[in-house]
């Protein structure tokens, strides 16, 4: 590209984020549905050429009819955000189509940020105020038969590919609605990915493949958004295909490639506050379809305590995920949960459930970079008195950015 083309992107971009261009934007919207309304087009039934020609012509009129004075390329620019405006998801469309985007999140009609590799950034995009982000949230949600309104002002929803939507607005926002769009990766990540990233080595891998085929059970410990459920993801294809799998997740984020897969979803309780099924439900349940691994995407309620009984019970090599930022913190995440799910024994009779239950931890991380790496791989060798007794077996060494493999070290 150019000198001159990249000078006039910027000022296109500045033209678009301009209160005059949202004023034409909003005003030609309004054209546009009047013209809709008037003529009563079907243009849901239309597809996307025809709805550009469409909106063109109409461009054409409009810019005729009000004068205004705009240049070849900022009327191509509100053509294809109008088209966006009726058909798509208005002002995030294009970040909603641009694969090197993984998150948006808006906050209000003026601030949207994107995550591409891992980093926060503010993205080019506005939208006119409030209303438009609740028009633009209600057009994502309406396919999905949810909506928002003061009655309901969070929802959280999963889209036909998989993508995560989370939705908030006043009064429960205070500046604004809110909206979290996490995409839904079209292809998951490699070995050959994760190692490119830095965030596994191959050895560790390799020894990782090992322990999963020998019925290793193993649980994957980190923060939000570290990569727990894609490393989770990565584990379970190195399942033997001979074995029957049951995955139970709040949202079916895990692709198995296994034919002998059962896939379990949980259930929000409906309108009235009923009909919910949780994952202890389901992991009670799925003991009875005769598996030989369990997956629970996350344990983050009373299932810890059905899922620490199958891991003890001969579900060898079932695996989960847990919230915590560090090893340590995981066994008192553990404890806590299992203590809210009414745990009845002393702290010591349930650390040693624990400590049979789970053989080997990963604990992966996002660093302040964006980048993810697995920071501590540990076998769970039994207890001590402050809690776990863990034998490291890689490790993550931050000072020269680079794992260490601690096998024959003690
Ligand atoms: N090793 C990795 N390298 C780069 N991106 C990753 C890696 N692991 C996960 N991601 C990306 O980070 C985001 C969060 O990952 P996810 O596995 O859903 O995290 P968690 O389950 O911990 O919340 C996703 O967009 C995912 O594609
Ligand atoms: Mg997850």
């Amino acid at each position: 590209m150019g000198i001159a083309t990249a000078a006039t992107d910027a000022t296109l971009e500045r033209f678009r984020l301009s209160e005059a261009y949202q004023q034409i934007k909003r005003n030609f919207h309004r054209h546009l549905i009047q013209q809709i309304e008037e003529r009563s087009l079907d243009i849901d039934a239309w597809d996307a050429a025809k709805t550009e020609r469409f909106v063109a012509e109409q461009m054409r009129r409009f810019v005729v009819e009000q004068r205004l004075a705009v240049n070849q390329r900022e009327s191509e620019a509100l053509v294809h955000d109008a088209q966006d405006e009726l058909t798509g998801f208005g002002p995030i469309q294009a970040l909603v189509d641009d694969d090197t985007v993984n998150d948006i999140v808006v906050n209000g009609p003026n601030t949207v940020f994107v995550e591409r590799n891992g980093v926060l950034e503010v993205a080019p995009v506005r939208f006119a105020d409030n209303l438009h982000v609740i028009r633009v949230i209600q057009r994502i949600l309406a396919p999905l038969g949810r909506r928002v309104d003061e009655s309901t002002p969070m929802v959280d929803a999963r889209l036909p590919d998989g993508s995560r939507v989370n939705a908030i607005i006043p009064p429960i926002a205070l500046d604004g609605p809110c909206l979290s769009i996490r995409k839904f990766r079209k292809q998951a990540l490699t070995e050959a990915d994760l190692v490119r990233y830095g965030s596994a080595t191959p050895a560790m891998l390799a020894y990782l493949r090992e322990r999963v085929q020998q019925r290793t059970n193993l649980i994957v410990v980190g923060g939000t958004g570290s990569g727990k459920t894609t490393f989770l993801n990565l584990l379970s294809q190195w399942i033997p295909q001979t074995e029957r799998v049951i995955t139970i997740e709040d949202a079916a984020e895990l692709r198995l490639e296994h034919r002998h897969v059962v896939r379990l979803e949980t259930r929000p309780p409906n309108l009235e506050g009923e009909r919910a099924v949780n994952a202890r439900d389901l992991v009670r349940n799925a003991l009875r379809m005769r598996p030989d691994r369990i997956i629970v995407g996350e344990v983050r309620g009373d299932e810890v305590l059905d899922m620490l009984q199958a891991m003890n019970t001969g579900h060898d090599g079932s695996m989960t995920t847990l919230h915590a930022n560090s090893l340590d913190d995981a066994l008192n995440r553990l404890e806590l949960l299992a203590n809210f799910a009414g745990f009845s024994g002393s702290e010591v009779t349930l650390r040693a459930q624990v400590a049979s239950a789970i053989h080997l931890m990963v604990q992966v991380a996002r660093l302040p970079g964006g980048e993810r790496r697995v920071t501590q791989v540990a076998e769970v060798r039994g207890t001590l008195d402050s809690g776990l007794d863990l034998c490291s077996v890689f490790r993550f060494d931050p000072a020269s950015a680079a794992h260490v493999d601690q096998r024959g070290q003690s």
